[in-house]
């Protein structure tokens, strides 16, 4: 039944079949996203908080699939904040077995249909299960030059800068680098996201309106998209508004 969901696409095949009504040019190329409201939607059903994320997840499945399908080549979904520790630990436990589930399930599709796994965030403090069943992920479709699929998972973007500038303050005092060459492509190569693009577009879901320590560097210029619904009621058809949407914006970059 899973399975079936995707659209099988082999490797050799470069061309993608594009949304009605979308032209190429208008799908943007990296796509974020928070996904918020699991918690909500869950308690609205009188469910506990663990099934919205597990809804979420399949979410994540149908979005993934979607974005695919538009031509989109990243796809970053933030699934764990380095905030997040701060949850009661029986969520964070739950949080931490979902990409393990999804990978189980979803690994041998995610091969299939071209799709390169990649992980966004601080490695040292995930569980090792955690961490194991990504770095399988990712070494299996290491290979794969389809859809870039990045977990930002235990992210923080705060921390990310931190370590980047603790880094360039190393680099001088070791005399390895000059202050004057200090730029945005030096920083942008010490951030966690160095191998991706900005994204173009940021999704948030549930009717927040923050960033909530996503992507603070990245998302300079990017164009924001929010929804008041919950993540896990996310579906292709909100996907595609959002990415209608962004075809019509026009982006300028602080130029005229
Ligand atoms: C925020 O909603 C959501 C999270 C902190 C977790 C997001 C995780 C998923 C959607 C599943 C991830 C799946 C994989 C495969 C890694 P919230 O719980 O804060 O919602 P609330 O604001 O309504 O309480």
């Amino acid at each position: 039944m899973i399975k079936r969901l995707w659209a099988n696409r082999s490797k050799a095949k470069t061309s993608l079949p594009q949304s009605e009504g979308i032209p190429p040019e208008n799908v943007p190329q990296h796509v974020a996203i928070i996904m918020d409201g699991n918690g909500r939607w869950a308690k609205r059903r009188g469910l506990p908080r663990m099934a919205g994320h597990h809804s979420g997840m399949k979410t994540v499945k149908r979005i993934t699939i979607e974005a695919n399908r538009l031509g989109v080549k990243y796809l970053t979904l933030y699934a764990f904040s380095t905030e997040n520790w701060k949850r009661p630990k029986a969520e964070v436990d739950f949080l931490m077995k979902l990409p393990q589930q999804f990978l189980e399930i979803e690994l041998d599709d995610l091969i299939a249909n071209n799709v390169q796994v990649k992980m966004m965030g601080h490695r040292e403090d995930l569980p090792s299960h955690t961490l194991s069943a990504v770095e399988e992920a990712i070494t299996k479709t290491a290979g794969n030059t389809g859809l870039v699929l990045n977990f930002a998972l235990n992210y923080g973007s705060r921390k990310e800068m931190l370590e980047a500038v603790q880094g360039i303050a190393a680099d001088i005092k070791d005399g390895r680098l000059d202050p004057e060459d200090i730029d945005d492509q030096e920083m942008a190569r010490r951030l966690l996201s160095k191998d991706l693009p900005d994204p173009d577009l940021l999704i948030r879901t549930s009717g927040e309106l923050r960033l909530s320590n996503f992507m603070l560097w990245q998302l300079a210029y990017s164009e924001l998209w929010f929804t008041d619904v919950y993540w896990p009621e996310f579906t292709e058809k909100h996907f595609n508004e959002a990415i209608q949407e962004y075809g019509r914006r026009a982006r300028r970059y602080g130029g005229v």
